[in-house]
C-alpha cells in the first residue's frame, strides 16, 4: 500500500484564492491590505523566498513593499527602518527574511516589529500568546501544518505526535499549538539530544520531521500506517539537477509504502506556509478595522 500524497500546493492555493476574495471585500471598505518585505543582502535562498512570497501577495491582491537592503546594512538603519513601518497604518504586517547578516542581531530585530504587524509571528509577544491561549497570530509553517492535517481530516485530539527539531520558528510553537485545548494531542519533542530518536518516532500516530536534515528519517523508524509531514527544505548539490541542486525534506520518500498519509517535499508544507502568511496579512488588516 502506499500513502496518500497530502497536496498542499492545491490546498494552499484554494486558500489563496478564498483570500483574493476577502481581499477585493476589505478593498471596497478602503483597506488595502499591505505588507512590508525587507532582505537584508543576496543570500540565494532567502531571495528565492522572497521572491515567491512577494509574487503570491500579488496574485491575492495584497500589495507588498519590497525593501532590498546591502548585506552591510547596519543594525540601527534596519531598526529605524522597521520603526517607521510601525508607525505606517498603511502597513498591515512586516515580515524581515531570516537570517540576517552577522552585524546584525536578529532577536533585536525581530523584538522590534510591532507584535500587531508581526504576520511571522516570532515577536516573543506572539510566541508567548501562543504559549498561554491568548488570541494573536499564528506562526505560517505551524499553522500550515495544521491546516494541512485539517483537511484531510486526520484525527489530531488523543493522537500521539511527534515532533522532530526544536526551532522557534516551527518545533517549538507547533508543541505549543498541540498540546492547547484546541488541539487535545500528546505530543513528544525530539532533537539532536534526544537518545534513541528511532524508538520515539516508532511510537507517533502523526510524525511531524522539522529537523533539517536531508532524509533523516527513514522507514524503519515509523509505525505501520503512520500519518508522516516533512516540514524540513535543504538544498543538496544534484549535478543532474538544471539548478545544481534540489530541494531534499527530512524525510526517505520511501516512507510512502509504509506511511498512511505522506506530505511530500516539495509540493507539501512550503505552499501553505506562503498561504498562510498571506492569511495573517489579511487578518492584519481585519485587525486594522477594528482597532
Ligand atoms: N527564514 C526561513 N523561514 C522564514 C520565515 O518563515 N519567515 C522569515 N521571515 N524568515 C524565514
Amino acid at each position: 500500500m502506499s500513502a496518500v500524497i497530502m497536496d498542499g500546493k492545491a490546498l494552499g492555493l484554494k486558500i489563496r484564492e478564498r483570500l483574493k476574495e476577502k481581499c477585493e471585500q476589505l478593498k471596497q471598505k478602503g483597506i488595502a491590505p499591505c505588507l512590508a518585505v525587507i532582505l537584508v543582502g543576496e543570500d540565494p535562498a532567502s531571495l528565492s523566498y522572497v521572491t515567491s512570497k512577494e509574487k503570491a501577495l500579488g496574485e491575492a491582491g495584497i500589495k507588498s513593499r519590497d525593501i532590498r537592503l546591502p548585506a552591510d546594512t547596519q543594525e540601527e538603519g534596519l531598526l529605524s527602518i522597521i520603526a517607521d513601518l510601525n508607525k505606517d497604518e498603511n502597513t498591515h504586517g512586516i515580515l524581515v527574511q531570516l537570517p540576517l547578516p552577522k552585524q546584525i542581531n536578529e532577536l533585536n530585530v525581530i523584538c522590534a516589529v510591532a507584535p500587531e504587524k508581526d504576520v511571522d509571528c516570532f515577536h516573543p509577544v506572539s510566541m508567548g500568546n501562543i504559549i498561554i491561549d491568548r488570541p494573536g497570530f499564528l506562526p505560517c509553517t505551524p499553522r500550515g501544518v495544521l491546516t494541512l492535517l485539517e483537511e484531510y481530516n486526520i484525527p489530531i485530539a488523543s493522537s500521539h505526535l511527534v515532533i522532530v527539531g526544536r526551532s522557534n520558528i516551527v518545533g517549538k510553537p507547533l508543541f505549543n499549538l498541540l498540546i492547547s485545548k484546541k488541539y487535545n494531542a500528546t505530543v513528544t519533542l525530539c532533537h539532536t539530544g534526544t537518545y534513541d530518536l528511532a524508538y520515539h518516532t516508532k511510537q507517533a500516530d502523526i510524525l511531524i520531521a522539522a529537523a533539517g536534515m536531508p532524509s533523516l528519517i527513514k522507514p524503519n523508524m515509523i509505525k505501520e500506517n503512520a500519518v508522516v509531514i516533512d516540514v524540513g527544505i535543504s538544498r543538496v548539490t544534484d549535478a543532474s539537477a538544471k539548478k545544481g541542486y534540489r530541494l531534499c525534506g527530512d524525510v526517505d520518500v520511501s516512507v510512502m509504502e509504509k506511511a498512511s498519509f505522506f506530505s511530500p517535499v516539495p509540493g507539501g508544507v512550503g505552499p501553505m506556509t506562503i498561504a498562510m502568511l498571506l492569511q495573517n496579512v489579511v487578518e492584519a488588516a481585519e485587525n486594522r478595522i477594528r482597532r
